[in-house]
């Protein structure tokens, strides 16, 4: 149990990255905090957890509003008595909203960048210094490949992960003194319910799985990485970017077209 008797949060808790997240966490020993705007799914991600004799309660929050993401660590606080990993996972794309900045409208502008960035700096705003309190502890932050590699049509998702990697870069430079490292995943496509709204035919979801090195990439694996980040074992590691995406951006020229 390398996480036995630690504290965590994850937001975007109720599928994807974030459900299979939390339940490997759970499973290396940590308590959890999962919230979602989703709060019937994100009950059910905790009921899970509960089920396989882990310790978890959920919560409705909005990711994206600081006084949601003050509730959340005082919920945190107050029900387990400390906070030690956070994993920012909360996220959207836009699809069919984003695009080309000509065409965005402003207000899916500032949802993207609300949701995927803001909630970034607002959750390690208030969660910090309880970390720091705890004697420190670790943050694990969803970029994603577009953070590099933009897929082009996709202006405000790009920049809100791009800002979510340089965030963390800076953001460990002031944690340091406080035990709290800060580190960043870029993952190329995982099969999820985000890329269910693109995929809209097998072939299509074939070929993204193409587009891999090695073929489309699990929750579960990505989970992985996350408790290792939240874990010691990584304790060589903050501010970093780690390019998780079986190969995505290593496959792509720089014009984007494949080696
Ligand atoms: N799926 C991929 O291919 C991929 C690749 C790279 C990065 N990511 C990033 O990983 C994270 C998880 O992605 P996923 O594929 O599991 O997505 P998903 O859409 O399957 O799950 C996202 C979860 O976030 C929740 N959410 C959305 N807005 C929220 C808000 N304002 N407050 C709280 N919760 C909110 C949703 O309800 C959902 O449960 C996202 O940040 C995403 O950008 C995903």
């Amino acid at each position: 149990m390398q996480l036995a008797n630690k504290v965590a949060i994850v937001t975007g808790a109720a599928g994807g990255i974030g459900r299979a997240s939390a339940l490997a966490l759970a499973k290396a020993g940590a308590k959890l905090v999962v919230t979602d705007l989703e709060q019937e799914q994100a009950e059910s991600t905790a009921s899970l957890i509960r089920d396989d004799g882990g310790d978890a309660i959920a919560l409705a929050a909005d990711a994206g509003v600081a006084r949601d993401a003050e509730r959340t660590v005082t919920t945190a606080v107050d029900h387990y008595g400390a906070l030690h990993i956070v994993y920012n996972n909360a996220g959207v794309a836009l699809i069919g909203q984003d695009g080309f900045s000509p065409d965005i409208d402003p207000e899916v502008w500032d949802r993207v960048i609300r949701i995927n960035l803001s909630s970034v700096f607002y959750l390690c705003h208030y969660a910090i210094p309880h970390m720091a309190k705890a004697g420190g502890g670790s943050i694990v932050n969803a970029a994603s490949s577009m953070a590099t590699l933009p897929l082009g049509g996709m202006d405000a998702y790009a920049a809100s992960k791009g800002g979510v990697a340089m965030l963390t870069k800076s953001l460990s430079a002031g944690c340091g003194k406080h035990g709290v490292r800060v580190n960043a995943i870029g993952p190329g496509y995982v099969d999820t319910p985000m890329n269910a709204v693109i995929w809209q035919s097998e072939e299509l979801k074939a070929g993204f799985a193409r587009g891999h090195a090695t073929g489309l990439q699990t929750a579960e694996e990505i989970a992985e990485l996350v408790v290792f980040l939240a874990s010691d074992a990584s304790r060589s590691l903050t501010g970093a970017m780690i390019t998780c995406d079986r190969g995505w951006t290593a496959t792509k020229r720089p014009d984007g077209l494949p080696i």
